[in-house]
């Protein structure tokens, strides 16, 4: 037994791989092994000699077991070390598809840093608003044709939702006195039916600017910069009077540019700030911080979602909502 004993043990050493050692294994502990057989024979024995050979025989099991455990690691270390060693892991990985922008995010993005470049800041406002954000305080009556027109989501509150970006220049205004430079992106809502160019929940970005001195050459600059900025130097400009309640006097920006297949195309409201806003602001705040007599600024705001779909080709604009990644992904590092 003793020389059975070694011999176990020697195969376990000379085992060169996993399998090989499997082997070994079902060789002495298997049903037919030479181990297990030795167990089936103690009941032959006499009851004097079981004991000696019972402990010979645990200690051989013992050691062999060990010794099988042993041999084990060792064969799966040098498994993962051979594995490891045939890896270079100076090499590029393959990297997978971790998500992207959505593409009114990268266009906010970018858009942003272009006002930074100008001194703007961020500034917010709530989603749900009241009216007099919305509305009165940007010289819109309730009477006012306007007020018709944006037919918006009202809850039972009286709030709203606001129907634009418009709102935060007035949050901005209570909260910090002149000079103001902010941008404001954000959700507007309006009850229109949804279609290819409509949608009840978009994306507008306001722009405003208050100081001493302020003038419309100020906004046609500022206008024509960010516009060059997005669509190419060669870009042109148009201001189309137009009326807007909250500013005086007011334009429709037109934009044309080869990027743009050279076509006119109305992507902003614009112009000065209305006293009557300044006025309304003074009367909340309860000083003369914003006294048209003193100060004047500007303003304009447009549409996200037209320019992601101009930039992008795309002309439905529920596209954008739809959360289709077949077409989300190949925009997703477009801008
Ligand atoms: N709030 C306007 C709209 O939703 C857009 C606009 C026009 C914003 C003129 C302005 C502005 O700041 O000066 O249609």
């Amino acid at each position: 037994m003793e020389q059975q004993q070694y011999d176990s043990l020697a195969a376990i050493q000379t085992a060169s791989d996993t399998a090989a050692l499997k082997e070994v294994r079902l060789h002495y502990l298997g049903k037919s092994g030479a181990i297990s057989c030795l167990s089936e024979r103690m009941r032959t024995l006499s009851k004097e000699e079981r004991p000696a050979m019972g402990q010979l025989l645990n200690q051989w099991r013992n050691t062999f077991t060990e010794a099988l455990e042993a041999k084990g690691k060792i064969l799966l270390d040098q498994a993962d070390a051979a594995t490891f060693a045939s890896l270079d892991a100076t090499l590029p990985g393959t990297a997978s598809w971790q998500g992207g922008m959505h593409p009114l995010t990268l266009l906010t993005d970018r858009i942003v840093q272009i006002f930074r470049r100008l001194g703007f800041t961020m500034a917010e406002g709530p989603d749900i608003d009241d009216e007099w954000h919305c509305f009165d305080s940007l010289n819109t009556p309730l009477d006012h044709p306007a007020r018709q027109e944006q037919d918006t989501f009202y809850l039972p509150d009286g709030r709203l939702l606001r129907t634009h970006t418009s709102t935060v220049q007035i949050r901005a205004m209570e909260q910090a006195p002149p000079p103001l430079r902010i941008i404001a992106p954000g959700a507007a809502y309006r009850r229109d039916e949804i279609d290819a160019t409509h949608l009840s929940q978009f994306t507008q970005m306001e722009v405003l600017c208050v100081g001493k001195g302020i003038t419309l050459g100020d906004l046609k600059g500022t206008a024509e910069f960010f516009f060059r900025e997005l669509f190419g130097t060669e870009t042109e400009c148009r201001f189309r009077p137009h009326f807007f309640p909250f500013t005086e006097p007011s334009y429709e920006i037109d934009v044309r540019s080869s990027t743009l297949s050279h076509q006119w195309l109305e992507l902003a409201g614009c112009g000065m700030v209305d006293p009557a806003v300044f006025e309304a602001l003074n009367k909340k705040r309860g000083d003369r911080a914003y006294d048209p007599e003193e100060i004047s600024g500007f303003a304009f705001g447009f549409g996200l979602e037209r320019l992601v779909m101009i930039l992008t080709g795309i002309s439905d604009i529920r596209m954008l909502t739809e959360n289709d990644l077949r077409f989300l992904k190949q925009f997703a590092r477009e801008f």
